[in-house]
């Protein structure tokens, strides 16, 4: 595997200053230069991309499917109900891990249900931004990279 692509959807611009008791202190350049090294350690290349815009996802999606050997996604508040990104998804053959750093199970019910993680290869919930680092690894693994 040579390239991951790393989405994170809306308001994650906004980590370290977005509820840090719910998101931590940690900011996105942060996480994504954390996934950047994680990623060199195994020769991975990680290209990270944030969007508030849902087409923006939606296209970046559908280019992956060309371009990346696996993806990972946090989609925010669009997991909840974006039939337009489950869909995107649902199109490529890519594996597809979502991201969510807050367990949502404990939080408001409207973030119980993920609209997305029927059509991903897994979900990871509530470990924080590590849960990111567990998927390159899911990723990694898929591929027969690593045991
Ligand atoms: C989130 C959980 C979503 O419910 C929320 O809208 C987010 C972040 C998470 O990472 O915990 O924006 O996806």
């Amino acid at each position: 595997m040579n390239k991951i692509l790393v989405i994170n959807g809306p308001n994650l611009n906004r980590l370290g200053v977005r509820e840090p008791a719910v998101y931590g202190t940690d900011n996105l350049q942060n996480l994504e230069e954390r996934l950047q090294r994680a990623g060199r350690d195994h020769e991975v290349e990680v290209e990270c991309v944030q969007s508030n815009h849902e087409g923006v996802i939606i296209d970046w999606i559908h280019e992956a499917d060309e371009k990346f050997d696996g993806i990972m996604i946090n989609p925010g508040a669009f997991t909840h109900y974006s039939y337009a990104i489950r869909d995107a998804i649902a199109s490529i053959s890519v594996p597809v891990i979502e991201v969510h750093i807050s367990n949502v199970h404990k939080r408001e019910e409207f973030r119980h249900h993920s609209v997305t993680a029927p059509v991903t290869h897994g979900q990871i919930v509530g470990l924080g931004l590590y849960g990111y680092e567990l998927a390159l690894h899911a990723l990694l693994q898929l591929r027969g990279e690593i045991k």
